[in-house]
């Protein structure tokens, strides 16, 4: 944030710049943003590139990074330090969970992308009666109510015989209000909706709606993984 690579190369020339306390001439010199403290003009300079925030999203907020009508998942994000922060995918603005709000468009991709079949597993609160053969019909694909055709999900009733159903529903897609339009294809209709994973990232039990917090380093790792292909050779 100082200036153009070549403005920056002058200053340290110039002595302008210390790294640790003392001056360092030699732009080539390498720095470990974890540990060295690195002045200019004796301000410290500080350097986050990357930020990542797992919110479990309320609802009454919008998956965007402007809205006239909600608040937005960014705006709930005050600790940020970047301005460039976007959420990966969308939940509906009645939709609660987890959703990870970054500025790396390689990771966003990669967790977005048809190809790498990302995990994502709903809990979700139903009316209506799903139909006996649900789990299968389900697992085969169903037909949306735009013709299109689902790619298998797995489908887990939590509470058989119950007047409103409960259940976990994993997808491996991400079409637009795929979970709702599921359960509608098969007569019933969602009223409460929460994503609780997305690959390997979970909703902890201590995030209430509207909480977040950084990523852990292993969640980091597990993520950065996916991205290279790592996770695929297990
Ligand atoms: N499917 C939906 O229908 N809504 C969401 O918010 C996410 C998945």
């Amino acid at each position: 944030g100082l200036g153009t690579r070549s403005q920056v190369k002058d200053l340290i020339k110039k002595g302008r710049v210390a790294v640790n306390g003392q001056t360092e001439k030699k732009s080539e010199r390498k720095v470990d943003l974890s540990q060295d403290q690195v002045q200019a003009d004796g301000q410290l300079i500080s350097y986050t590139p990357w930020e990542y925030y797992l919110l479990n999203k309320p609802q009454g907020t919008v998956s965007a990074t402007e809205d006239n009508r909600y608040p937005t998942v960014v705006d709930l994000i005050k600790d940020k330090k970047r301005k460039d922060l976007f959420p990966v995918g969308r939940l509906d603005v009645d939709t609660e969970g987890l959703l990870l709000i970054t500025n790396d468009g390689n990771l966003t991709h990669c967790l977005l992308s048809p190809k790498k079949h990302v995990d994502k597993v709903y809990f979700a609160r139903l009316t209506g009666t799903l139909p006996q053969d649900s789990v299968k019909r389900f697992q085969d694909g169903l037909v949306l109510d735009d013709g299109q055709k689902t790619r298998p999900a797995q489908l887990k009733v939590l509470n058989p015989g119950s007047s409103e159903t409960e259940a976990l529903l994993t997808i491996h897609e991400g079409k637009f209000h795929q979970v709702k339009r599921m359960f509608q294809a098969l007569g019933c209709q969602v009223v409460y909706l929460k994503r609780i994973s997305m690959g390997p990232l979970k909703l902890d039990d201590s995030l209430k709606p509207g909480q977040y917090r950084p990523l852990t380093a292993k969640e980091l790792r597990e993520l950065k993984d996916l991205e290279t292909g790592r996770d695929e050779a297990k």
